[in-house]
């Protein structure tokens, strides 16, 4: 089988547009989407659309997801997420926020292949920035591999008997088989907010039959995504980052 993994899209409708297109001629059996859908960006029902549209899928809900759907109140949001969130609340098709309310929480067993969590496989609200955390991570669940996102930069941490390994993925695309016997945790990447320095959309691939994760990074108009964000009202920052990728 050959997975989509697509995390982190945040209402950016040009950067999904670019990867869906991006995609249209690769051959993919089931798509699966880790969460934040919406929140920072100017398009969330197009978002929302665009996600809903890929079949087969598998979709969890993120942080930014909960608090635009009104399942929690974003009192531990900063500033700026929190108003990105409440103009995204206000903006939701009566249709897409039920969509969004009825995202299960991770993490998912998916094919009985991989799992699939937002932030950690422990709590979808916690981060897996380094070593560290992907250790707590692999101490406390048992899966042989995990997708995740919610840190908005793609990464690899492998767990052999022995020792921990980060793999740090490069630009334009990446590919990277994943050996027999170990462990792993797999982020992809964000579509619309990537935080590792390049502004370039990104997500992954995962064929379960060769055990290859491909990350792949796709140009798109981001300064169109940018004034739609400014032309809307929402925070500046949330359009300066788009094109510093941080
Ligand atoms: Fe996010």
């Amino acid at each position: 089988m050959r997975y989509l993994i697509l995390s982190d899209i945040h209402s950016n409708h040009e950067a999904l547009s670019a990867v869906l297109a991006r995609v249209r001629r690769k051959r993919w059996d089931r798509a699966i989407v880790l969460g934040d859908v919406v929140g920072y960006g100017a398009n969330p029902n197009q978002a929302v659309d665009l996600v809903r549209a890929l079949k087969p899928l598998v979709a969890i809900r993120g942080n930014h997801d909960k608090v635009c759907a009104g399942i929690e109140s974003g009192e531990m949001f900063n500033r700026v997420a929190l108003q990105a969130a409440l103009w995204t609340r206000q903006r939701l098709s009566p249709s897409n926020l039920r969509w969004l309310q009825s995202l299960p929480e991770g993490p998912v067993v998916v094919d009985g292949a991989f799992a699939v969590a937002h932030g950690t496989p422990i709590d979808e609200d916690a981060y897996i920035f380094g070593e560290i955390e992907a250790l707590n991570v692999f101490r406390q669940t048992s899966f042989p591999l995990c997708f995740f996102g919610h840190s908005h930069f793609p990464v690899i941490f492998g767990l052999s008997p022995d020792a921990i390994q980060t793999v740090l993925t490069r630009s334009p695309s990446f590919r990277f088989r994943l050996e027999p016997g170990l462990r792993y945790l797999v982020n992809p990447g964000s579509i619309g907010q990537p935080r590792d320095g390049n502004p370039l959309a990104s997500f992954a691939m995962f064929d379960s039959g060769t055990r290859v994760v491909s990350v792949y990074r796709v140009p798109y108009r981001i300064e169109r995504a940018q004034k739609k964000i400014l032309g809307a009202g929402l925070p500046r920052p949330l359009a300066d980052r788009l094109a510093l990728g941080r």
